[in-house]
């Protein structure tokens, strides 16, 4: 745990030495100091925490963060939970941010930090392009929102399910702002632990299949109850799971205004709900749970709304059930990641960017339903060896229904074809092959 103090705000935090002593996160960091290069800058990232494996999500900050200087002409980012910095810095140099305040709790992450953000020349004053902080990053955002001092884009890359950031963040955020949060807490999300997704959350999460496009939901949703507490609304412009962590990031645009009453319908798949939903599984039957219950009308109507019966159902929520991403906004990502030479190539050290977008872009069709079906289980389902993907995204197309790969699950595809439609075509498929070998 972190021990900080004093807990009083200063009114000059960002001239102050750093008062944390030594904050050390809880988990078990082997790290050592290495020279790394990402999309072209060099960087070190001393004794801090850093994964290369990340390089996809800060490349989807960046692309963001770019648009959004492109079309304000300004562009201030609080990068709260810095690491070694090599965000700032890429927000800094490819952005072309007009300042970044970087700050990670860590004060040890100091000279590197400093080290590689000196790439970029300082200025004094109203020219400054970059500090660094070490604070705890509630005490930093809270600070910034009591001086009035609002920040484009805020980049939250914390650990687990800390959800204590997304207040602090929304309210240093400017109006129409982008806010980047994480979760990494692949245990909430598979359902083992809905007591704890309950508090961070606000969502009683049960085991479900496709847990981890359940943990974008989960993250988004939260996001959402927060902002709604506060009077603001989010919409999600792009979701990001990626396995190695696991790692759920979501870029939100916040606005001022409510979500609309008439929005909050049961199971309805409009932009911006955040339904008081149930979802709805064949996997185990009810539970219940002390405090806090969904309302039996939901229950009642998760049921009525599936053509499951009411024994196998479990119910977990409440989840956001709108939109993981906006396609138009996507699409700006990826003319640009085409522009910039990130669309095209997956060199083994730069990932194809380009291609994780247009995957996203495919996801975004509204008529997709969230979740997604693995071949795997349809073959085993229809007692067949697993069909080709793109032989089957092909038939479930000719037969009138949406069909995408999903960015989450490589052998899986989001469909609004039913799985027993699915096994029907797998099997079918499978007769052609037979056939076909047999005339051989
Ligand atoms: C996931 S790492 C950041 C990685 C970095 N953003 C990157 O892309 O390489 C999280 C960082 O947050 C710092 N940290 C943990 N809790 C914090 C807190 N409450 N406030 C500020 N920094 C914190 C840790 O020292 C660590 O460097």
């Amino acid at each position: 745990m972190f021990v900080f103090a004093p807990r009083t705000l200063s009114p000059s935090l960002f001239f102050h030495n750093p008062i944390l002593q030594n904050p050390k996160p809880t988990i078990n960091l082997s790290l050592k100091s290495e020279i790394q290069i990402e999309r072209g800058l060099e960087f070190e990232t001393g004794e801090s925490f850093f994964r290369r494996e990340s390089a996809a999500g800060r490349d989807l900050g960046v692309l963001a963060a770019s648009l959004y200087r492109k079309s304000k002409g300004k562009l201030r980012v609080l990068d709260g939970l810095c690491g070694c910095g090599i965000r700032s810095l890429r927000y800094l140099v490819e952005a072309e941010a007009d300042f970044v305040l970087a700050n990670d709790a860590n004060d040890e992450n100091r000279g590197v930090i400093c080290r590689n953000l000196a790439q970029v020349p300082r200025g004094f004053g109203d020219e400054r392009r970059w500090t660094v902080t070490n604070f705890e990053a509630n005490r930093v955002m809270t600070e910034c929102y009591l001086q009035r001092d609002f920040f484009d884009l805020i980049d939250v890359d914390s650990f687990g399910s800390d959800s204590s950031f997304l207040r602090s963040a929304m309210n240093a955020l400017r109006l129409g702002g982008l806010l980047y949060v994480t979760s990494t807490d692949g245990f909430s999300s598979g359902g083992h632990r809905p007591y704890h997704s309950l508090a961070a959350y606000g969502a009683y999460i049960q085991p479900m299949p496709y847990s981890n496009e359940i943990g974008l939901r989960m993250l988004i949703g939260g996001a959402v109850r927060e902002a709604s507490v506060l009077g603001y609304r989010v919409a999600p412009l792009f979701s990001y799971y990626s396995y190695h962590g696991p790692v759920f990031r979501v870029m939100l645009r916040v606005n001022r205004g409510k979500l609309p009453d008439n929005r909050w319908l049961f199971g309805s798949r409009k932009d911006g709900i955040m339904a008081s939903l149930a979802i709805v599984t064949n996997v185990e039957t009810p539970k219940h749970f002390h405090g806090m219950n969904l309302v039996r009308s939901v229950a009642h109507a998760a049921v009525l709304s599936s053509s499951l019966v009411s024994q196998s159902v479990i119910v977990s929520g409440p989840l956001w059930t709108g939109p993981l991403h906006e396609a138009s906004y996507l699409t700006e990502m990826l003319n640009l990641a085409g522009a910039w030479g990130w669309a095209g190539k997956d060199t083994g050290t730069e990932t194809d960017t380009g291609k994780l977008l247009k995957q996203m872009l495919d996801e975004s069709d509204p008529r997709l339903p969230f979740g997604f079906i693995k071949l795997d289980e349809v073959a085993s389902r229809a007692k067949i060896n697993s069909p080709p993907l793109r032989i089957v995204m092909e038939t479930i197309q000719k037969e009138g229904y949406a069909v995408s790969r999903s960015h989450i699950c490589s052998n899986a595809i989001k469909t609004d074809c039913p799985m027993t439609e699915c096994i029907r075509i797998a099997k079918e498929l499978q007769q052609c092959d037979s056939a076909a070998a047999v005339n051989l």
